[in-house]
């Protein structure tokens, strides 16, 4: 370690898919963004000790816990990370903002926004910094889009449209609940695409357009029972497996969101467009690096759109002139390092953007009025 550099010690709670992109983060973060504290792999927390020491040993994790509660009673974890199923947000974060720790939590939020008010009212209390990981906002592409949005390019916005499309769930024997398919079992996730793939969808439109007003939703459950994993049973299905919904944005523009596990063919379809009045923007992340824009004041016979490699430009570009030469391209999991370094850098005096928990609160009340609607078909205030 750096002799220059203090520590900031990291416990994370939870080794499975987003254990490992954090951990990624913080092994990464520190060698290519210039940080005031070199990031540590202090412990690693789940339930079975043989395999956390296994993730321990890969990732290079200097300690193991069992009990998140253990974690968080030592003093030398600075900040916990919260990679486990949505219905231990709540709980692992107040108990981490009483014992002062910096959080970095999954979202969604929460499995509701009581919940989640709940957890902005702990946070605020102690003090702590906080930060919910959605983490496509920190896609260069999408970064850039944030900024010719502010600065104002696009003129007046009307519409604002996104689909989050996977098919994975196709298959009625695939069983609910348990390891790996706690995502089907609401009381593990609170929902299904709607707090799991819109969430990302709405926290990213928020950021780019403001705040959503109203909605009007539907939501399907295409395949009715499954067996639980945990219990051996065949039990109702209470999870969303579709959700496509309509909403006026406070700014005046309408919007149009459609999530599903159901679209054969499609495993992370997430695009994103908004058109204004001057400028239109596109964006897909199966091809993350590019932003689609149209500028109508471009000169009449050379007008159209225009798609953009967010690597050309080192300099100019969000991001890239932390990674390698223009043209270069960088993947998925730099979303997380960019998050986690804007993040480490607040921690010692920097601004942080978000998103905080009070902004991934206001995206758990759009999923909230989302579901609202869908259950009692009607039209719902945010
Ligand atoms: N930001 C993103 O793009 C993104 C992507 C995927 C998942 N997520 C979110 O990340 C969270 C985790 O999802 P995942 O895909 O990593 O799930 P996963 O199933 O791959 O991993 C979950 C982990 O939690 C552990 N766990 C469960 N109960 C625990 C407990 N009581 N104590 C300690 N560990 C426990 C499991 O052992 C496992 O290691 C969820 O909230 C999910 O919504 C976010």
């Amino acid at each position: 370690m750096s002799a220059s550099k203090p520590p900031l010690n990291i416990g994370l709670i939870g080794y499975g898919f987003m254990g490992r992109a954090h951990s990624n983060a913080y092994v990464q973060a520190g060698n290519f963004f210039d940080l005031p504290r070199k990031p540590v792999l202090k412990a690693i927390c789940a339930r079975n000790k043989d395999r956390a020491q296994a993730f321990a040993d890969q990732w290079g994790y200097e300690s193991v816990e069992t009990d998140w509660r253990e974690l968080l009673k030592r003093d030398d974890i600075d900040a916990v990370d919260i990679a486990v199923p949505n219905n231990l947000h709540h709980e692992i974060a107040i108990a981490a903002a009483e014992a002062g720790k910096a959080i970095l939590c999954e979202k969604p939020l929460a499995l509701d926004a009581a919940q989640g008010q709940e957890m902005v009212a702990a946070v605020e209390k102690a003090g702590v910094p906080n930060t919910v990981w959605y983490n496509y906002r920190r896609i260069p592409a999408v970064s850039l889009a944030k900024q010719l949005i502010d600065a104002g390019k696009l003129g007046r916005i009307f519409h604002y449209r996104a689909n989050f499309l996977q098919d994975w769930t196709i298959n009625e024997e695939l069983p609910q609940g348990g390891e790996a398919l706690w995502r089907l079992d609401a009381a593990a996730a609170g929902s299904g695409v709607t707090g799991d793939l819109l969430a990302h969808c709405i926290d990213t439109a928020i950021w780019l357009n403001g705040g959503v007003s109203d909605v009007s939703a539907m939501t399907e459950t295409f395949i009715k029972e499954r067996t639980h994993q945990e219990t051996g049973a065949k039990q109702k299905v209470t999870i969303d497996d579709a959700c496509a919904f309509m909403c006026h944005f406070e700014n005046g523009s309408l919007g149009l969101f459609e999530s599903t596990r159901y679209a054969r063919g499609h495993k992370a379809l997430y695009t994103l467009e908004i058109n204004g009045e001057n400028m239109s923007l596109r964006w897909d992340l199966h091809d993350q690096h590019r932003l689609e824009v149209f500028d109508y004041r471009d000169e009449g016979v050379t007008r159209g759109w225009k798609s953009v490699h967010v690597t050309d430009n080192g300099g100019e570009h969000p991001y890239m002139d932390h990674w390698w030469v223009p043209g270069l391209a960088v993947g998925y999991e730099t979303s997380f390092v960019h998050q986690f370094a804007d993040f480490a850098r607040s921690l010692d005096g920097g601004d942080f953007t978000g998103p905080t928990f009070a902004d991934a609160l206001d995206t758990q009340k759009v999923c909230d009025a989302v579901l609202k609607s869908a259950a009692g078909r009607s039209w719902e205030t945010v």
